[in-house]
């Protein structure tokens, strides 16, 4: 089969052949149809030292994806040959504490496809059956089918705390931050702002319905608060930067006893005004990957249930490119202006 690979611990990828991958008893084997590319694949392909760090080589990276199962190992259950499926990516142990209390997404021993284990750039993926989502709808297209990962990602933040009335701010406008937008207004929301740097990425925020887009290099949060007519700050935060200063700015404009979700992941350590957390009693939960499988459950209802967030949530893929031109299509997702870029393995 064609896959990206990365044959040693250097920059780059290669569009190579490689063995297909052989299910074992509990696995679905997975004809890949589409590919979304994340800005971890951009961490692993230039080989940064996060990568070097976490990233075992040889590796097919790729771990948002959709498509068709062929073949099922004789322990599988509830899925067959045929199903349009997504994958769920984090693979869990099953029996440290959390695994066996249903909060998988905690588990202690968390594997995860395309960076420590083969992934999904490539023609073919063997995943365990319980880390397939088989999809019922035929509303979902293969492109829609390739950002569950990250649009589980927005869901999960952005459902840690009620919505219902609240007046929510977003920081990043990046693919995630873009999808918050639209299921912050299918819960409840009230009024939510949005802040990046990029103009286009704002422009993309109003069409999810953002109702202000906020470019943090021009404009204060408090000036936005006080164009929203917020009296008393944002009651809830959702991080998806990984900016110092967004994070600091969030917990700057925040209501007494304000929620913040963390999505964002830093490069590095952040200092902030712990004084005014205890003061001003804010609470901040962390959010890794998305609960399994509550927040699937999640996804596929709303996206079912809701035309506007369906239509919105497409709306983030802005670039589908054949696999053969992978290599175009990851350095439109470097640039960062536009939304999710994805490889369609069907047209190799
Ligand atoms: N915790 C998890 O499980 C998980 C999973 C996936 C991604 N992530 C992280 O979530 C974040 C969002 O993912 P994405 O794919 O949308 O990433 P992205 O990098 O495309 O988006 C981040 C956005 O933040 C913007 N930005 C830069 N400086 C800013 C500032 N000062 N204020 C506001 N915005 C600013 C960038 O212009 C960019 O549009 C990233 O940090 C990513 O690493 C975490
Ligand atoms: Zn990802
Ligand atoms: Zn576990």
């Amino acid at each position: 089969m064609k896959a990206l690979f990365k044959s040693g611990p250097q920059p780059g990828f290669e569009l190579v052949d490689r063995p297909e991958p052989v299910p074992g008893d509990r696995d679905v084997k997975i004809r890949v149809m589409t590919t979304g590319i994340c800005g971890t694949d951009l961490h692993i392909q230039a080989w940064d030292p996060w990568a070097q760090a976490n990233v075992p080589t040889p590796l097919v990276p790729g771990h948002e994806f959709y498509g068709e199962v062929v073949e099922a190992g004789p322990l599988v259950q509830d899925i067959k040959v045929g199903d349009r499926v997504s994958g769920e990516g984090h693979i869990v142990c099953g029996t440290c504490r959390n695994c066996r209390a249903g909060r998988r997404q905690m588990c202690i021993r968390t594997v995860s496809v395309g960076v420590q284990r083969d992934g999904a750039f490539a023609e073919y993926v063997v995943i365990p059956d319980t880390n397939a989502w088989v999809h019922h709808d035929e509303s979902i297209t293969p492109e829609l089918g390739a950002i569950f990962d990250p649009f589980g990602n927005a869901v999960h933040t952005a459902l840690s705390f009620p919505l219902v009335g609240e007046d929510v701010l977003i920081t990043g406008a990046g693919p995630i931050g873009l999808m918050a937008v639209a299921v912050a207004r299918h819960a409840g929301a009230r009024k939510i702002a949005i802040t990046d740097v990029s103009a286009s990425r704002l422009e993309l925020a109003k069409r999810m319905g953002a109702d202000m887009a906020v470019d943090v290099s021009r404009m204060h949060l408090d000036e936005a608060q006080a164009q929203l007519h917020l009296a008393e700050g944002f009651d809830i935060g959702l991080e998806m930067s990984g900016r110092a200063s967004a994070l600091r700015e969030m917990i700057d404009n925040m209501t007494h006893g304000g929620r913040i979700a963390l999505l964002g992941l830093p490069a590095e350590e952040i200092a902030v005004d712990w004084g005014k957390v205890v003061t001003h009693m804010l609470t901040l939960k962390g959010i890794y990957g998305r609960e399994m499988f509550e927040t699937w459950y999640a996804m596929s209802a709303m996206l079912q249930s809701n035309p506007q967030l369906h239509e919105a949530v497409s709306g983030v893929i802005t670039d589908v490119l054949p696999a053969s031109g992978w290599a175009a299509g990851f350095e439109i997702a470097r640039e960062g202006s536009g939304g999710k870029v994805v490889l369609d393995w069907t047209r190799i």
